[in-house]
């Protein structure tokens, strides 16, 4: 048995077997099952694992290991209806227009979820591992692990060297933030629950840019918030409709991805960057910008504009960054900015909400992005994600042409492709799982109804380009299926 495969293969053996074994019964010692299936000793232990975390053996030490009681049948379990009627049951922020809050990651889910392995993934918004600082991430956590102190409290806020880091990196090396107006995060997600739960009252309105990152509707709308939105064009989000949008609402909090943003792809144009800025001020609100793309430019980018952060005096900007994305989405370390007030309402929301992130981590991401490898991975990302990006655009282009986009992205990882009036996005999406590739229909990014139907297709969830353009034609038997005629083929 070759030991990469060996568990699985292992543990799906040893399950049959037990069919065959009375509640109790004790299995062979580890040494007879190294012997019998000729694998190594952390094969078997690892097998044994994942027979123990499924309930089905358990393991007592110095005893060995013995088959489980069975779980009790679904049958045999109580009544739990009662949990509709509480969670719905008048919560004590319930008004006549949000009603009660609701708390679902449908949106997420479908892009956090992995296919299964035969299937090409053009849905899913981290990095390959082949894309990932591997050797980095390693040397960087076994480096974190011999820090004195590494595995005692760290300051609630983060540790000072990364909030640094952080506001160096946000701001410029003479921008308006300092270290202590950054509190390091979980990530971006758990930053922008932070930043919508602290900023906006309960039942209130909050302004979003349409279609937007389900993500954040998914927050807004778990922290009882009304995501109100305001469409977003070639151009980045209607500055005209936003002051529109402010006024009808009085909304207090304007969610905007200014540069790359999910799904479109946009920038933020730099007469629109001033407008957005002026017209929050204006109307007394903040801006939360969510910076999730700013690390994942093109090697063919033009030079990115400033983070709004960098430009703002008077503290209107809540700043959200993070380094999932341009690492791995288990280095979940982000950072949220904020000045005056606000900063301790964002400060005593996460202290509330988690205490502090995990200091093991943040040593890791100290370690990261203080080691000249992640300046080097920074600049091999940016190669791999523009030659990914032109292998799926040309894909497209001579297999599927009327799904090019007009405008096509320097940055981020997605294409968002619109589909003719009429087609059923998720009927294509369905059945494009079918061929075995995996599309996100663009439903769950507007925040109201779809203007029209879109599939969002991303290019770091693959191994490599091959898988791109594979995919693109599996893509293809599913859009001939469930597109309507008249469709432009190539
Ligand atoms: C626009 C946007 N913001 C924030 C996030 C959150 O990412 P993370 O929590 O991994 O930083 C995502 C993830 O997909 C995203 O697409």
């Amino acid at each position: 048995m070759k030991d990469s495969s060996s568990v699985a293969q292992l543990a799906a053996i040893l399950r049959k077997e037990l069919d065959r074994y009375s509640e109790g019964e004790k299995l062979p010692s580890s040494r007879a099952l190294v012997t019998r299936h000729q694998v190594s000793p952390v094969t078997v232990s690892r097998a044994i694992a994942s027979l123990a975390a499924e309930g089905l053996v358990t393991s007592r030490p110095g005893a060995g290991v013995f088959k489980a009681a069975p779980r009790r049948a679904a049958s045999a379990l109580g009544d739990v209806s009662w949990q509709e009627v509480a969670l719905s049951a008048d919560p004590p922020y319930a008004t006549a227009d949000t009603g009660p809050r609701s708390a679902d990651a449908s949106g997420l889910l479908a892009t956090l979820t992995a296919p299964p392995p035969e299937v090409i993934d053009l849905n899913g918004g981290y990095l390959h591992a082949a894309l990932q600082p591997e050797r980095a991430l390693a040397a960087a956590l076994a480096r974190a692990g011999r820090r004195p102190g590494t595995w005692s409290r760290p300051p609630v806020e983060g540790l000072t060297e990364l909030r640094e880091w952080f506001a160096r990196d946000i701001g410029g090396p003479r921008g308006p933030l300092g270290a202590s107006d950054v509190l390091i995060t979980a990530g971006g997600q758990s930053a922008l629950t932070t930043a919508l739960r602290a900023l906006a009252a309960p039942g209130s309105a909050v302004l979003v840019e349409s279609p937007t990152y389900p993500g954040t509707l998914a927050v807004a709308r778990a922290a009882g918030l009304r995501p109100v939105p305001v469409p977003v064009d070639a151009d980045g989000v209607r500055t005209d409709l936003l002051t529109e949008a402010f006024h009808a609402t009085r909304a207090r909090v304007f969610v905007c991805q200014p540069l790359f943003h999910n799904p479109t792809g946009a920038v933020l144009s730099p007469q629109r960057r001033t407008a957005v800025l002026d017209i929050a001020r204006a109307a007394g609100a903040f801006v939360v910008e969510d910076d999730f793309a700013r690390r994942l430019m093109h090697a063919d980018s033009p030079p990115l504009p400033a983070p709004l952060a960098a430009d703002d005096l008077d503290g209107v900007v809540v700043h959200v960054r993070s380094l999932t994305k341009a690492s791995s989405p288990s280095l979940r370390i982000g950072a949220l900015t904020g000045r005056g007030p606000a900063l301790e309402r964002l400060r005593a929301i996460q202290a509330v909400d988690s205490f502090f992130v995990p200091r093991p981590l943040q040593e890791t991401a100290l370690e990261l992005v203080g080691s000249p490898a992640w300046t080097r991975h920074l600049r091999t990302l940016a190669d791999a994600l523009r030659d990914r990006r032109t292998t799926l655009l040309a894909a497209l282009g001579s297999t599927l042409p009327g799904l090019l986009p007009h405008r096509p992205p320097h940055g981020g990882y997605h294409l968002w492709l619109r589909l003719p009036d009429g087609t059923d996005e998720r009927a294509v999406a369905a059945t494009a799982l079918r061929h075995g590739v995996a599309v996100t229909p663009g439903g769950p990014y507007f925040p109201a109804e779809a203007t029209a139907p879109h599939l969002r297709l991303t290019y770091v969830s693959t191994p490599g380009t091959a898988q791109l353009e594979e995919g693109v034609r599996r893509l293809r038997q599913a859009v001939e299926e469930s597109v309507p005629e008249p469709y432009e083929r190539a």
